[in-house]
């Protein structure tokens, strides 16, 4: 089920490609929209929670060596884009953020697994914290189509580190929490999700670890027999996203497991963090 991009000439790998910058847009503190062409088929075919593992580096350069993995906040599939969240951090990051429209940029993906929508899920909560929040976006985008119910809730240190709720597509209950109290619930998004945990049919989050060991306090005492499932995508290093190096093993119940191909998106319960 795994989706295939389009074979560029002369590459090694099949989901290799280059694609254009069409749009760089100021999103939230100093993060930026990064919106690049792909091909219609994969874009067609994406799945919320996949990823690609970007070349933060010029044609023709070898550094920084390793590619950086960043999720897919949007799908445009009418316009065959496919559009990133990026947060300047160390010196890739700031590398890509930099990039300007008609720049190309060697892309890996679409890599690794999927948040799913199971049958007969009617009621989302969505958990973001930080930069977390961009395959949660896509993965709205998807439920909100399908006509289902959403609580989005985002947790960032301050009001310029949230997601605007324009960026929200459909009628989407948007709560939001900060640690200074600029803006919403002061303290950690965790502690204004449990009135919606035993409503929600499934639960999605993104972010940092230390959240997911909250939400698992938070959430586990309100769940029955383990219900609803929690979702969450890990956070590694992926130096080949494809399986080969193991440099972004994570650890759950069934044994090591490599997050690029199995992952980033794991059950809750099946990891140990
Ligand atoms: C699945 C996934 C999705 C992500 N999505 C987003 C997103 O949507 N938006 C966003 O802003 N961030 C996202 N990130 C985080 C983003 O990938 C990191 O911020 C970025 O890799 C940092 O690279 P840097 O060069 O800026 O930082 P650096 O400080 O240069 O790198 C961070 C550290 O990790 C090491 N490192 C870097 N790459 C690798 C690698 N491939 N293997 C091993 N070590 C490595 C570096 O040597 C350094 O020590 C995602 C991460 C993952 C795993
Ligand atoms: S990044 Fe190499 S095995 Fe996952």
């Amino acid at each position: 089920m795994q989706a295939t991009a389009a074979r560029a000439p002369g590459r090694g790998s099949s989901r290799e490609f280059e694609s254009t910058v069409l749009a760089v847009e100021p999103i939230m503190g100093d993060a930026i929209l990064l919106t690049v062409g792909a091909p219609p088929s994969l874009v067609e075919r994406l799945l919320p929670g996949q990823f690609f593992n970007v070349a933060c580096r010029f044609p023709g350069s070898f550094d920084p060596l390793l590619r950086r993995p960043y999720s897919v906040y949007r799908a445009d599939r009418e316009k065959s884009s496919l559009t990133f969240l990026v947060r300047p951090f160390g010196r890739g990051s700031a590398w890509l953020a930099k990039r300007a429209p008609g720049e190309t940029l060697d892309m890996l993906g679409p890599l690794g697994n999927w948040y799913a929508i199971p049958p007969r899920s009617q009621r989302l909560l969505m958990l973001a914290g930080g930069v977390g929040v961009a395959p949660l976006v896509m993965l709205s985008d998807d439920a909100a189509a399908q006509g289902l119910d959403i609580v989005f809730v985002m947790g960032a240190a301050d009001e310029h580190g949230l997601l605007p709720a324009s960026e929200l597509r459909g009628s989407i209950e948007y709560l939001v929490a900060t640690d200074d109290g600029s803006r919403g619930h002061r303290g950690l998004a965790t502690e204004i999700i449990s009135d919606y945990v035993a409503w929600a049919d499934q639960i999605y989050a993104c972010g940092p670890e230390p959240m997911y060991r909250t939400l698992r306090a938070v959430a586990d005492p309100l769940r029955i027999h383990r219900r609803p499932k929690v979702q969450i995508s890990v956070e590694r290093g992926m130096a080949c996203g494809l399986g080969a190096c193991l440099g972004c093993v994570v650890e759950t119940r069934r044994g090591m497991i490599a997050s690029c191909v199995r992952g980033p998106v794991f059950d809750l319960d099946e990891v140990v963090i």
